[in-house]
């Protein structure tokens, strides 16, 4: 088969550990998908910049809307971020010149994700954003393949990985809600804006991405009620504590008799449960099933290495020409997502 050409635009933390597992393990992915990946050309602001990788036979350009739009590539790689901007002027090039696109994008997709899935249907082209949800852990492969034959109830996790170990450090360490936030500062956990991390925003993109695939419905940003980390004092962690529980951001997707409900808020669960057991940066996500019952998926939600992996699951699965619908046949609003049935034992 011919091999399947890559166009990355953004060459950061994600975009330089997926050059570096496409160099490394050449030989590999072809074994697996039956086809030689290749990366043709890069794009990012600063040409001149050390990225920790070579970029040695790769052509560069300068603007990402122009990358997307070469004849010579088969699928756009988007790692730049934003909702709007370049990434999406470059994502919305690829599709319309019939490239596919793999993303970590949350931002862009919990705001334009319908559109852009509607974009990509028509041109019969796919939009893959594994990245994008729970970083390294394969949640939207899980939904989509393993549990497709399961009415699924509700998916509920901790998907922002700096709350959780702002969240477990104030306890583990005694320290304040300010102090620790500094710390995650100093450490570089926070996103440029840091109110998309502690003010839930950021989990938010990625629950309505979630939900999207679980329930069929277009992804909800807006209709998630969202509160954040803020306001969480080291007084209401040590009074969970006395109780057997935890405090975490928790997003929660589930059936009701009136649509489907998300909400993404500080929640107390118990200390002895996985939820309650997840320490620092890592993430959860537990989804319930009607055939399955419970299946509890953990790992890094962020970082080079696991963001690159899910990214590379996706570059993986067009080469062997899997073409997954985006999001819900027919995209549905919350309201009509019906009530759980029953009939299975
Ligand atoms: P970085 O900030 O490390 O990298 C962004 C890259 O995009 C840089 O190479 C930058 O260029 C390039 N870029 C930005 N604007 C432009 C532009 N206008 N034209 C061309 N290139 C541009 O981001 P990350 O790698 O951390 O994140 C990438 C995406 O992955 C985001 O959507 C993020 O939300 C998502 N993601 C990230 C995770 C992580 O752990 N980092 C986890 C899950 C998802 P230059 O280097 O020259 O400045
Ligand atoms: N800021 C995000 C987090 C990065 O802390 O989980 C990964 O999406």
């Amino acid at each position: 088969a011919a091999p399947l050409r890559l166009g990355i635009a953004g060459l950061g933390t994600v975009g330089a550990g997926v050059v570096r597992i496409v160099r490394t393990h050449a030989a590999m992915l072809s074994a697996r998908t039956g086809r030689e990946i290749t990366i043709t050309a890069v794009s990012a602001r600063n040409r001149d910049k050390d990225r920790g990788v070579s970029l040695t036979g790769y052509e560069w350009e300068d603007d990402p809307v122009a990358l997307a739009r070469r004849d010579d590539i088969d699928v756009f790689v988007e790692l730049m971020g934003g909702s709007d901007g370049p990434a999406l002027a470059a994502t919305r090039a690829a599709l319309d010149t019939g490239k596919d696109v793999v993303t970590a994008n949350k931002a862009m997709l919990a705001i334009h994700g319908q559109t852009l899935a509607e974009e990509a249907e028509a041109k019969g082209r796919a939009i893959r954003f594994e990245a994008a949800v729970a970083g390294g852990i394969p949640v939207i492969k899980a939904l989509t393949e393993g549990l497709a034959g399961n009415q699924v109830t509700r998916v509920m996790g901790v998907m922002n990985g700096t709350c959780n170990y702002i969240l477990t450090r104030m306890e583990s360490a005694g320290l304040g809600y300010d102090t620790v936030f500094q710390e995650a500062s100093d450490l570089g956990y926070l996103e440029a804006d840091p109110t998309l991390d502690v003010g839930g925003i950021d989990a938010g993109h990625k629950l309505a991405l979630l939900s999207s695939i679980a329930f069929g419905t277009q992804p909800d940003f807006a209709g998630i009620d969202i509160e954040g980390i803020e306001r969480i004092k080291i007084d209401d962690i040590r009074q969970a504590a006395d109780m057997g529980y935890r405090i975490k951001l928790l997003g929660v997707a589930r059936r009701t008799g009136r649509g489907l409900e998300q909400r993404m808020q500080p929640c107390l669960v118990p200390a002895d449960s996985p939820l309650g057991q997840l320490e620092g940066g890592t993430n959860m996500v537990v989804i319930e099933g009607d055939a399955v019952e419970q299946i509890v998926l953990r790992g890094p939600g962020a970082g080079q290495g696991p963001t690159a992996s899910a990214v590379m699951g996706d570059v993986c699965d067009l080469a062997r020409g899997f073409r997954l619908p985006t999001f819900g046949q027919p995209a549905t609003t919350l309201e009509q997502v019906p009530p759980a049935t029953s009939g299975l034992p």
